[in-house]
């Protein structure tokens, strides 16, 4: 049996990958939560990826809490940026190809044309900055990295804007919703399909690993208040939405205002086609039903 580590499996992410292990029946997969492997203790991921002969690590934990990320800088710093050093170091000396995920907030969102792999960097929030950092420590310990960054992820698991939403729009009558940030949500099974695929491509050889930053979201476009209106729509809730600015919202971390990835290159390497937003929305959905 041949094997891959998930690491993070009881995330949103993590768990749409575990769904689709099937895919590769000639590996066992070992999963780990953060009760099981704390990516911040270097000794046990040490102990753990000595303990079999794995040939991919998929790293799916992170520290997601934006806004707490800004008074908790540390822990956001050992675990988005640190913990990819010593996965990076480790994979390396075991010959073990590592596939991550990073976010759009790793860009200012002052672009006017959706952001290439090769475009600036600069995030405004902790979040970001550590993701970046993160990126960097991965690819220069380990070259043999590919990572995908992805935006507005959601999934029938965990806690997300969709399934916030659905809970709001029943509860209440009006909601004020960020009409001003433009983005694309990403249903975190599409994104566990690509993650898959990318390794099947690689073990049958029609697609070797190719490593490096990608960009991963579904297809199109929305609003915050596009993306509400839409989930309401077919959730079946009645619920007034009313379009408001960021500046009437505010929070601890900014967000960009227009985070749309180019996705050319994964299209183009991997020979994927990517689901348009409100199709994989519906999907989604219709399992939370
Ligand atoms: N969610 C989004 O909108 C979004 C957007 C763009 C990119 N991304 C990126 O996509 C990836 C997957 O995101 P997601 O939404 O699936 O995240 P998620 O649901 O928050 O899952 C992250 C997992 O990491 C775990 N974790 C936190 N600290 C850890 C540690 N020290 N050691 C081990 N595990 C730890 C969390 O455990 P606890 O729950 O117990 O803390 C959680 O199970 C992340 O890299 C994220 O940065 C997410």
């Amino acid at each position: 049996m041949r094997h891959i580590l998930l690491i993070g499996a009881d995330g949103q992410l993590g768990n749409e990958i575990m769904q689709q292990t099937p895919a590769l029946p000639n590996f066992n997969f070992t999963t780990t939560t953060i009760d099981t492997l704390d990516i911040t203790n270097q000794k046990a991921i040490s102990d753990l990826v000595d303990s079999k002969k794995f040939e991919y690590i998929i790293n799916c934990a992170a520290y997601t809490a934006v806004d707490k990320a800004e008074s908790d800088k540390d822990l956001a710093y050992e675990v988005n940026a640190n913990a990819l050093n010593h996965i990076g170091e480790i994979a390396r000396l075991k010959g073990i190809k590592v596939i991550h995920v990073s976010t759009d907030y790793v860009f200012d969102g002052k672009s006017y044309v959706p952001y290439t792999e090769d475009m600036p960097t600069k995030p405004t929030s902790v979040y970001g900055q550590t993701k970046r950092e993160g990126e960097i420590a991965l690819l220069n310990k380990n070259p043999q990295s590919i990572i995908l960054r992805t935006s507005w992820l959601y999934s029938s698991y965990g806690a997300n804007f969709v399934k916030t939403m659905i809970k709001l729009g029943t509860e209440r009558e009006q909601l004020g919703v960020i009409f001003d940030q433009i983005g694309t949500p990403t249903y975190a099974a599409d994104l566990a399909g690509a993650i898959i695929h990318m390794i099947k491509t690689d073990i049958d050889n029609t697609i070797p690993f190719a490593p490096g930053i990608y960009h991963y979201s579904n297809e199109g476009v929305a609003s915050w208040y596009d993306f509400t209106l839409a989930i309401h729509k077919i959730a079946g809730i009645t619920c007034n939405v009313n379009p408001i600015e960021t500046k009437d919202y505010p929070t601890p971390a900014p967000r960009p205002l227009y985070s749309l990835l180019n996705k050319s290159k994964i299209k183009k390497n991997y020979k994927i086609q990517i689901p348009h937003w409100l199709t994989s929305l519906e999907k989604c959905i219709h399992i939370l039903k």
